[in-house]
């Protein structure tokens, strides 16, 4: 039976759909099967990271209308194995309800290791039901102060719905922290009031492998700290590689 996570933050942009993607990717290339349920209608974009392309048939909102059973809406990754996605629709007048996501990722979770909801920006309504079937959360923030702040924020509200979450610091600059020009992990850490499960660099690489639907490479430094982050994920102790070491 699968665990169901959600990937959140409080500021848009941050990088959850990034996360998203990446840790599917390195928990398939430990053997786990995945399935990626991307919750921000309207704005949909694991089609695309996933390689899938944009011309796919059915989406979620397809599922809950009973226009086709939740198979169908379900895409293989033509460039991971054991990756699958089911895209969000495509229109924000299709949203989902909390009780609907519910329903489907408790059916489906059996068939998968882990079932991964990419969340959409804000607390609003998307948000809801995204989280709504999840039983841990990762918030994603980038090294500001800004961003950690609404990551605490949004600790509070998981925190209320009984949902553990770990942080994940995305587009970490390392010679920027070494030179006192961005605050250091220990304080986004302690500004998000959020146990660190893993960084991931600022890194050119990270958004040409979105921008053309492929996996990073596996030997650049963020597939390294993706990977650390799944393995993490699946209860292994993995120590934070030192600043130095990150570039
Ligand atoms: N570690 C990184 N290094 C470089 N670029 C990155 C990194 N992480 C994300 N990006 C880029 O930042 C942009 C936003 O990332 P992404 O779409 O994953 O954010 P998001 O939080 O899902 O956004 P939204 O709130 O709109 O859903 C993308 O262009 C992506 O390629
Ligand atoms: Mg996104």
């Amino acid at each position: 039976m699968g665990r169901i996570v959600v990937v959140t933050s409080g500021k848009g942009g941050t990088g959850k759909s990034t996360v998203s993607a990446g840790l599917a990717y390195a928990l398939s290339r430990m053997g786990k099967r995945i399935l990626l349920m991307d919750g921000d209608a309207g704005l949909r974009s694991l089609d695309l990271m996933l390689g899938i392309g944009s011309n796919t048939v059915y989406d979620m909102a397809d599922i809950f209308a009973g226009r086709c059973e939740p198979i169908k809406a379900v895409y293989a990754s033509p460039v991971a194995p054991n990756v699958f996605v089911i895209p969000a629709p495509m229109s924000l007048e299709r949203l989902c309800s909390p009780q609907d996501m519910r329903r489907l990722a408790r059916g489906l979770k059996r068939y998968y290791d882990v079932v991964i909801v990419d969340c959409p920006a804000g607390v609003g309504r998307g948000f809801e039901t995204a989280v709504a079937a999840a039983e841990q959360a990762l918030v994603v923030s980038t090294p500001d102060m800004v961003c950690a702040r609404d990551a605490r924020i949004l600790s509070g509200i998981l925190a209320e719905k009984d949902l553990p979450a770990r942080l994940i610091i995305n587009r970490l600059r390392p010679r920027k922290i070494m030179d006192g020009s961005m605050p250091d992990i220990d304080q986004i850490i302690d500004e998000s009031a959020l146990q660190l499960l893993g960084v991931i660099p600022d890194d050119e690489m990270v958004a040409v492998a979105n921008a053309n639907g492929r996996p990073l490479p596996p030997d650049c430094y963020a597939a390294t700290c993706f990977s650390n982050i799944a393995r993490r994920f699946n209860g292994e102790v993995v120590p934070l590689a030192r600043l130095e070491k990150m570039y």
